[in-house]
């Protein structure tokens, strides 16, 4: 399926850090795209942010002057949302993660929508099935989970309610081309794929640490030198913060089962306030913002 691109209007809702990704994309992939958010300092932020994105792309030799210069004019911001959404042909909502907040949005927009619209959600684990019924039509709600930081990301999940039509898959498949993504897609279900895969693999390098099976160093460089991982899972975990990654665990060990039960060193460390870069502590020990050599976690330590 192909994209007039010409006949389309993005409307973004959110300018935090997932919608100034998710706006900067389609803009400069030849969308007019409007960015909405309640909070005009939020808005100002995000567009000198995609300015200093694009402004980026022309010094390092990315992109040329003058496409910059259109994806900045494609780009308007808006704080009335129901003013914005006139005429959207595609509406993307990435504000806040709170299903009212983003019911209340839909509800807000949906009517001002160009007739047949998709309506897309960039919840990370809200139910799209759920959030789809503040608008008369489900069947054009479809999850677009994007990645943070998303200029650089390729993937995204679409994620099927339970109204979910083909045709909107298709045509979220097709916008997600047309911004030069990597979509899947997937039925929707607790963690998705992506955030699933990575708190198992991150809970059993915690198992493998606690039994002692190998050093946090080790089991880091397994993954990156045996598998091609960029990082490895504990440095992963580390960056996410283990308290995010408790939180997850603990939800997809209530919804899909035993094989996600927290490690019990996760517990500790987040009770010991260890929860990774933010706190300077987690499996390994940071100083102004840099790793301290050799000072992974040791197994005579647990
Ligand atoms: N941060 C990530 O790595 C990531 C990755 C994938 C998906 N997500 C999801 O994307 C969504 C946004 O996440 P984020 O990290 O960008 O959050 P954020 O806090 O950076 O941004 C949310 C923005 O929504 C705005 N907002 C709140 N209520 C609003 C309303 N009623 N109308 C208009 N604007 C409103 C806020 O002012 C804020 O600017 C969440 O659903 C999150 O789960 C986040």
């Amino acid at each position: 399926m192909e994209i007039a691109r010409q006949h389309e209007k993005v409307v973004v809702v959110g300018a935090g850090l997932m919608g100034t990704g998710i706006a900067h994309a389609f803009a400069s992939s030849g969308f007019a795209t409007v960015l909405v958010d309640n909070r005009a300092e939020a808005l100002e932020s995000s567009r000198a942010q995609i300015a200093r994105i694009l402004d980026d792309g022309v010094r390092l030799g990315k992109v040329e002057a003058t496409a910059a210069d259109a994806s900045k004019a494609r780009l308007s911001i808006d704080s009335d949302l129901a003013q914005a959404a006139r005429g959207g042909t595609l509406l993307i909502e990435t504000v806040s993660e709170k299903l009212d907040i983003k019911r209340a949005v839909l509800a807000t927009a949906q009517p001002a929508l160009a007739a047949g619209a998709i309506v897309a959600t960039n919840t990370s684990a809200l139910s799209v099935t759920e959030i789809a019924t503040a608008v008369p039509h489900p069947e054009r709600v479809i999850g677009m989970h994007f990645f943070n930081p998303v200029h650089k990301m390729k993937l995204v999940e679409l994620v099927l309610g339970l109204a979910t039509s083909d045709e909107t898959t298709a045509r979220s498949r097709a916008y997600s081309d047309a911004i030069g993504k990597t979509s899947i897609v997937v039925n929707e279900s607790p963690g998705l794929t992506t955030s699933r895969m990575s708190a198992l693999a991150g809970n059993e390098a915690m198992w493998m640490l606690q039994e002692g099976t190998a050093s946090a160093e080790d089991i880091d460089t397994a993954l990156r030198m045996g598998f091609n991982h960029p990082m490895g899972p504990l440095e992963l975990g580390d960056l996410t913060g283990w308290d995010t990654r408790l939180s997850v665990l603990k939800y997809l060990h209530a919804t899909l089962g035993d094989k996600f039960r927290p490690c019990p060193l996760i517990i500790k460390m987040v009770a010991a306030g260890r929860l990774g870069r933010k706190t300077g502590h987690g499996v390994y020990r940071y100083e102004n913002g840099q790793r301290v050599p050799a000072s992974g976690l040791k197994a005579s330590a647990l």
